[in-house]
């Protein structure tokens, strides 16, 4: 029965597809979420969260248990949004064990759906998983989690081409979107014309169906230098002349005032 309402959700999603843009933002925790929730139609719990927030150098080193904690956070916040979370390196090497893993985390998080990294390698496991009713979101483009080289793709012939091929395999397994990282603005152009499912890009232009970004980038929280970023804020300004002022407050005596204290 959840699997239908969700099926329901997932179809509006597809259906924006040349309808109008498909808003979507990483989130790690329930406050931001609950910020996000009110204006995205996805809200990624993204492994990104490996170096946004715990300073990894790869997103290799992001566990499942520390996956489900920030995703059970999100979920508190997320009401409306779909909600998906990323399956980190090493679980789901085969389909077993990458139905264990997801069954592990939909149950835990309450997530409406997981997303994979890879194209026709990962293809046998998409299948797997879909057959069991789990809603997958693929990526393609550059991979975190196995790449060696973090630069666009799409600029050899052979590579586009591979692209382009495990885009349309993952459509035909049944994903209901596919994340593009740093493609090729022709190639993502080529890619969202060819396939019947939303391309969710990030740093692969305006081609794509939706975009992606992640918050803390978005917000000024992070000191990501990434071409592709746009910062719409600076939070961080905000919080420390907030920390500021307190700091001077307690100095000066003036916080907390009577109104902030209890008397008998
Ligand atoms: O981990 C992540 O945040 C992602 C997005 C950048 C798409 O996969």
């Amino acid at each position: 029965m959840v699997y239908y309402k969700v099926k329901n959700r997932i179809k509006q999603f597809i259906d924006k597809k040349g309808k109008s843009k498909v808003v979507c933002l990483t989130a790690y925790s329930k406050n931001i979420a609950s910020i996000l929730d009110k204006h995205c139609d996805l809200v990624l719990v993204g492994d990104s969260l490996g170096s946004v927030l715990y300073n990894y150098k790869s997103t290799k080193e992001v566990t499942l248990k520390t996956m489900i904690n920030h995703s059970k956070s999100v979920r508190l916040g997320v009401k409306k949004s779909l909600m998906i979370v990323d399956m980190p390196f090493n679980t789901y090497r085969n389909p077993k064990e990458a139905l264990k893993n997801v069954k592990l985390v939909m149950k835990e998080t309450k997530c409406d759906g997981i997303k994979l990294e890879g194209g026709k390698k990962i293809i046998p496991i998409i299948n797997f998983l879909i057959k069991n009713k789990i809603p997958v979101m693929g990526h393609v483009g550059i991979l975190p989690q196995t790449d060696k080289k973090f630069s666009f793709k799409g600029k050899k012939i052979r590579e586009s081409k591979r692209i382009l091929n495990d885009t349309k395999l993952l459509e035909k397994a049944g994903v209901f979107s596919i994340v593009l990282e740093c493609v090729e603005t022709k190639l993502s152009k080529k890619i969202t014309e060819q396939i019947k499912i939303p391309t969710i890009g990030i740093g692969s232009s305006s081609n794509c169906d939706g975009q992606v970004l992640v918050i803390d980038d978005l917000i000024g929280m992070s000191d990501s230098k990434f071409k592709f970023v746009k910062k719409y804020a600076d939070v961080g300004k905000i919080i420390d002349g907030a920390v500021k002022k307190y700091k001077s407050e307690v100095m000066k005596k003036k916080f907390p005032a009577a109104k902030h204290s209890f008397k008998n």
